[in-house]
């Protein structure tokens, strides 16, 4: 038995447990369906097919099941933000299932509805989570495997160390996978040994001709060192693994006073992060795909990727690393 038959593996119906994950506004369909297409699998993130290519999900999922027959994930961000929204998601998650699509990446929230409407289908889902108190929930809304996010993640990071998250999570008994600061074939050999049942990516991936990111973002990426990436609050109102820019000193990395309180206060969090979310929908979409803006999410996996490389190369690649391994 090799590293790559692993429990994530045999629940996505994949070859090699890699993961593309969700991102916006960077997860366009070239790079899910390259990914799945070499063996692991393309997280289809929604938010971006609406407001970044303006497509309707079901007509994203047909045009990516043109370029491959092979499994294709969604994430369902379901944090109970507005009535709205989630009516919205519900229909996504409807849709996806109608359109074959058996692998679900939930955030935040209560996924027990995302698990039981997948279920029903012979779908799994993975939760992803910073630490024990959120692996709970996802274990207790009836979720098939967690998704560690740990310091090292691009997008909202949590705060452990891989290792470290790993003890805290095993315990569930459900398969865990590691996200962030995974950048090339070693480190991927390195958490499948250390004991996840795969790993999530996402800053890897954006280096690649098939990401439609901006060819500034992209040579950051190549450029930057771990020491390069800072946790900015003023974006979402949650830390946000960014690259430190001219653009990032100006905007600020702490929420100020004023800020901190409306986060803090349980009747405003929500509008407050809300409102934050919403310009930063439009800040970050123009930082990824635009070279005049320099507000670029990324990962301390920056400092292992060196070079723009076909994203179907990167799985294969790693995977025969892990075979040899
Ligand atoms: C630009 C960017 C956008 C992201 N957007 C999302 C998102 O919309 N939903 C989500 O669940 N995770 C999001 N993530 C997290 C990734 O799916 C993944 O867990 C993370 O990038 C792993 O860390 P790495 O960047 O070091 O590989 C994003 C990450 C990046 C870099």
């Amino acid at each position: 038995m090799t590293l790559l038959e692993s429990p994530l593996a045999r629940h996505a119906g994949i070859a090699v447990p890699l993961v593309c994950g969700a991102m916006y506004p960077c997860s366009n369909l070239e790079l899910v369906a390259a990914v799945s297409e070499a063996g692991g699998i393309g997280i289809v993130q929604p938010v971006t097919l609406a407001f970044v290519h303006k497509l309707a999900l079901g007509d994203g999922l047909r045009r990516i099941r043109a370029l491959t027959s092979k499994p294709i994930g969604m994430n369902a961000l379901i944090e109970k933000s507005s009535r709205r929204y989630l009516e919205r998601m519900r229909r996504w998650v409807d849709e996806a299932l109608a359109e074959g699509v058996r692998f679900f990446v939930t955030s935040l929230g209560d996924p027990r509805w995302v698990a039981d409407a997948a279920h029903a289908v012979g779908g799994v889902v993975y939760h992803d989570v910073t630490e024990a108190k959120w692996a709970a929930k996802g274990r207790d809304g009836g979720v098939d495997g967690l998704i560690a996010v740990n310091r090292d993640a691009g997008g909202h990071a949590g705060a452990r160390d891989p290792r470290a998250l790993l003890d805290e999570l095993l315990p569930f008994g459900l398969p865990v996978v590691c996200a962030g600061g995974v950048g090339d074939a070693a480190g991927f050999v390195r958490a499948l040994r250390m004991g996840y049942a795969g790993v999530q990516c996402g800053t890897r991936f954006i280096a690649t001709p098939e990401c439609d990111a901006a060819a500034s973002y992209k040579a950051a990426i190549l450029a930057a060192q771990a020491g390069d990436i800072v946790l900015s609050e003023r974006i979402t109102g949650v830390p946000l693994a960014v690259i430190d820019t001219p653009s990032i000193r100006r905007l600020g990395l702490h929420a100020n006073a004023l800020e901190r309180w409306l986060l803090r206060n349980p009747r405003t969090k929500h509008a407050m992060r809300a409102l934050l979310t919403v310009r930063s929908v439009w800040d970050l979409r123009r930082g990824a795909r635009t070279d005049d803006s320099q507000l670029w999410q990324a990962g301390k996996s920056v400092a292992a990727i060196r070079s723009l490389e076909p994203a179907g190369e990167v799985v294969r690649t790693w995977a025969e690393a892990a075979r040899a391994s």
